[in-house]
């Protein structure tokens, strides 16, 4: 039963609901239930139920009903690696990896040393990352402490789950100017880690951007914070792009493999999130499968800087923990849909048409799964934190079209997630509180 005080601030969410009793990718399409009316309640920023609208509309009658009709509610989009300072680069022309590092992203970086331009940034890719249903991201900050106040800030005020770290690189590989030393990117983290791990939604991740900027010092400096520390996630880069490897081969000569280079220094445990991960190697998987680290996929980006084609099949097969992310900005969106619709047209490549339940449940339980966190967000089911997207399945003329034929759920928001962008975000709920609607 409800008490007086609690059922003032009972919100009531009718429409199509979405939620997985299972992992699609191991049980199949069923996994994805769909309530054709169904309803969410939400009560303290958490869902306290959900189920058949009669059920819940006979249960909580005080409680404030939003009816969407036919939208689908579903989870809020989870992406599970993104870096915030490059959302002013983001869509740069014509670089591969190394070279677009140079050319676009480490000048935008350096001027995260003003914390004013910081505040400037982190506001505007949460704003745009809001407009596209996006309510839980990983992100990288840039190296200067400032950047991950900055993010954390604004995350904290406006109440959302967010994982974010300082990324240390000290290698003469990165420009002097974005350069801490293996001591200080010690010191830095674990204050941060200390200012911000588990206030309010906040989460810490050790950030070391990749082992080719950093030296061994520094990888063995955080994986001494990690062992001190095991409770908080950490984060980089792995096997992206070919020319990378190689690099990394010279500059670790001793290494067996480029997941060597981080596992030799304490930082191959559950809780690291391997972005890309693209071009690995038997034993790397092996590795990875055992520790149960996570594989981060960054479709959008991993085509528009040419880097290659992830093995979802392969690697969903062996039981990996897969998280899906935009990789803003060499990623070329900042939605998850686009990213869906990505990562649709890249399986197909390798001949596996991914299910729209399967590429829901990576933008959203899977990816939760992945960061550690899939008991607290990635799904509608009672005790959940309420972060919620509402998705218009006839956002535009061209998908109203073609979702007008289709003959069940699945074909019907199949056309949204390939076609479609913010206007099909019809409303976002963050911590049980409406942050996006439109009418
Ligand atoms: N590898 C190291 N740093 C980066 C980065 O910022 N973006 C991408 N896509 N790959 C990286
Ligand atoms: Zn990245």
């Amino acid at each position: 039963m409800q008490n007086a005080t609690s059922a003032n601030t009972d919100s009531l969410l009718t429409g199509q609901v979405l939620h997985f009793d299972g992992n699609p990718f191991e049980q199949g399409q069923q996994a994805a239930k769909v309530e054709r009316r169904g309803a969410v309640l939400i009560r303290d920023g958490k869902i306290l139920d959900s189920g058949a609208t009669e059920r819940l509309v006979a249960e909580y009658p005080t409680a404030q009903r939003v009816d969407y009709g036919d939208h689908l509610i579903l989870p809020g989009f989870v992406d599970a690696h993104v870096h915030y300072p490059q959302t002013g680069i983001i869509a740069s022309w014509g670089k591969r990896l190394i070279d677009w590092l140079n050319s676009y992203t480490f000048p935008e970086e350096m001027r995260f040393a003003d914390r004013s331009y910081a505040d400037e940034i982190a506001e505007r890719y949460l704003d745009l990352t809001l407009s596209h249903g996006t309510t839980t991201m990983a992100s990288y900050c840039t190296i200067h402490p400032e950047s991950v106040d900055a993010f954390f800030t604004a995350a904290q005020q406006r109440g959302q789950r967010v994982i974010a770290g300082k990324t240390c690189m000290d290698r003469d590989t990165a420009p002097a100017g974005l350069r801490d030393t293996a001591q200080s990117a010690y010191d830095d983290s674990k204050a941060l880690l200390d200012r911000w791990h588990g206030v309010d939604r906040l989460s810490y991740a050790i950030t070391p951007r990749f082992s080719p900027t950093s030296t061994p010092e520094q990888l063995r400096a955080l994986g001494a914070l990690w062992g001190e520390h095991p409770e908080v996630l950490m984060q980089t880069h792995l096997s992206e792009q070919v020319d990378e490897i190689e690099w990394v081969k010279s500059l670790y000569p001793g290494a067996r493999d480029y997941l060597d280079t981080y596992e030799a220094y304490g930082l191959l445990r559950p809780g690291g999130l391997f972005g890309h991960a693209i071009h690995l190697e038997p034993r790397e998987r092996d590795r990875l499968r055992e520790v149960e680290a996570a594989l981060i996929h960054c479709p959008t980006s991993n085509t528009f800087i040419g880097s290659g084609l992830f093995d979802m099949d392969g690697l969903s097969r062996a039981g990996h923990r897969i998280g899906l992310a935009t990789d803003t900005g060499g990623g070329s969106s900042f939605s998850m849909l686009r990213t869906m619709a990505s990562a649709y047209e890249v399986a197909q490549l390798r001949h596996r048409p991914l299910h729209a339940a399967e590429l829901l449940y990576l933008a959203t339980a899977g990816s939760a799964h992945a960061l550690r966190m899939g008991d607290k967000i990635g799904n509608i089911t009672p005790g959940m934190e309420a972060d919620l997207v509402v998705l218009d399945l006839a956002s535009t003329p061209d998908i109203a079209q073609r979702a007008s034929q289709a003959d069940d759920i699945w074909e019907a928001v199949f056309p949204t997630l390939m076609m479609g962008d913010d206007r099909a975000i019809h409303s976002v709920w963050i911590n049980g509180s409406c942050r996006k609607a439109v009418d």
